[in-house]
């Protein structure tokens, strides 16, 4: 049996009718940079959040670029984050000017460790990134007091957490921004790009309200120098009708992943992934830890089972960022992860025979 890493065609196949319903729409109202279709999802996704403030942007980037920007991140600034997560997050502070910083992961959280945050404060520190990766939050509470403390705000990139929860509340609510990715593989994804920014900050979202749209609150009036970072009408009017499912797609997922620790429990040479007791993860990837594991992940795909690596190469050791001057041992439970994370198939309408298949042909490879 053959188990794609991702389905994207099982996902909207049941959703075919209300898509081409609103693309007629969308198209009838010509209503396409921004426009009434973005702002009924910014309402929507604002509500499924229980934040007041959504901002539909062009992008996860954008979103995380935007929110620096309007938080006053600037040339010699630095902004704290983590060396475990995908390059956007740290592309977003570079090009702010600002430099980023890291601190290590937990390894029972694959998370920012708060216990590394403060030593990693300077006097230049001007924000602070927790990354909720593959779908579980930071451990926000000790994060969220140190910053309290320092007088920094925190950004949640939340591109992966889509409906996730710490401690009853939705990822993405607790810092002074939380931002989102809409690429077509997330948990919530667009027919393309799409992004935002959630807020309680009516001051923050007006400044980026005006960021995504070349500085203007009317147009061809520009108070500031902006960017064009809108999302679009059609996008808009997809994700209206993905967020419906979302919290139950979310729930399969955890489903699927419950399954998954059941059938690996007891294969020695697989970790299966940690669930902190603070939360709710969404599974944006299900991610186990094996040694060899280029050689598991070859011999996987040869027998039809799709894996993925998220990621291979933790930030600080990119090529990108050579200029830090950081190397291998800065950040050793980062470093060990990128060896040993491989990501198995998770999406929602993934059968219990396929996840039985994938399960069963991971143990074949190990043993
Ligand atoms: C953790 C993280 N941050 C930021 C991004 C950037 O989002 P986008 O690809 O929509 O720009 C992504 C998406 O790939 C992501 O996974």
């Amino acid at each position: 049996m053959q188990v794609p890493f991702l389905d994207l065609k099982a996902h909207h196949q049941p959703l075919m009718d209300e898509f081409v319903a609103a693309f007629k729409e969308v198209v009838e109202r010509s209503a396409f940079a921004g426009g009434p279709f973005v702002e009924q999802f910014e309402k929507e996704f604002a509500a499924f959040n229980g934040c007041p403030h959504a901002i539909g942007v062009g992008n996860g980037t954008d979103a995380l670029w935007f929110a620096l920007l309007a938080l006053g991140v600037k040339p010699g600034d630095e902004v704290i984050t983590v060396p475990h997560t995908f390059i956007a997050t740290t592309e977003a502070i570079s090009f702010c000017g600002a430099k980023p910083v890291f601190v290590d992961i937990d390894e029972h959280t694959y998370t920012m460790n708060p216990a590394l945050l403060e030593r990693a404060i300077t006097p230049r520190t001007k924000a602070i990134i927790p990354v909720h990766i593959f779908g579980q939050t930071a451990d926000l509470d000790p994060i969220l007091d140190i910053a309290k403390r320092y007088g920094l705000p925190v950004v949640e990139d939340a591109c992966q957490a889509h409906g996730a929860e710490y401690k009853g509340r939705k990822a993405g609510t607790l810092g002074a921004a939380g931002c989102f990715s809409f690429y077509p593989g997330k948990n919530l994804g667009a027919f393309g790009e799409g992004g935002a920014v959630i807020t309680s900050d009516a001051d923050l979202k007006a400044k980026i309200q005006m960021l995504r749209e070349h500085g203007s609150a009317r147009k061809y009036y520009h108070s500031m120098v902006g960017w064009n970072g809108r999302l679009d009408g059609i996008q808009g009017a997809v994700l209206s009708i993905k967020l419906r499912k979302l919290a139950d797609s979310n729930a399969r997922r955890r489903r699927h992943a419950e399954a998954y620790d059941r059938l690996l429990a007891d294969i020695k040479g697989v970790v299966t992934p940690p669930v902190a007791a603070y939360g709710t993860p969404i599974y944006h990837i299900y991610a186990v830890r094996v040694k060899q594991r280029d050689e598991v992940l070859k011999k996987l795909v040869q027998k039809g089972i799709g894996c993925g690596i998220h990621y291979p190469v933790p930030l600080h050791l990119q090529d990108a960022y050579r200029d830090l001057g950081l190397s291998r041992g800065s950040f050793p439970v980062a470093e060990r992860c990128a060896e040993e994370f491989l990501s198995l198939p998770m999406y929602p309408e993934l059968s219990p025979e396929q996840v039985e298949t994938v399960a069963r042909e991971l143990a074949n490879c190990i043993a």
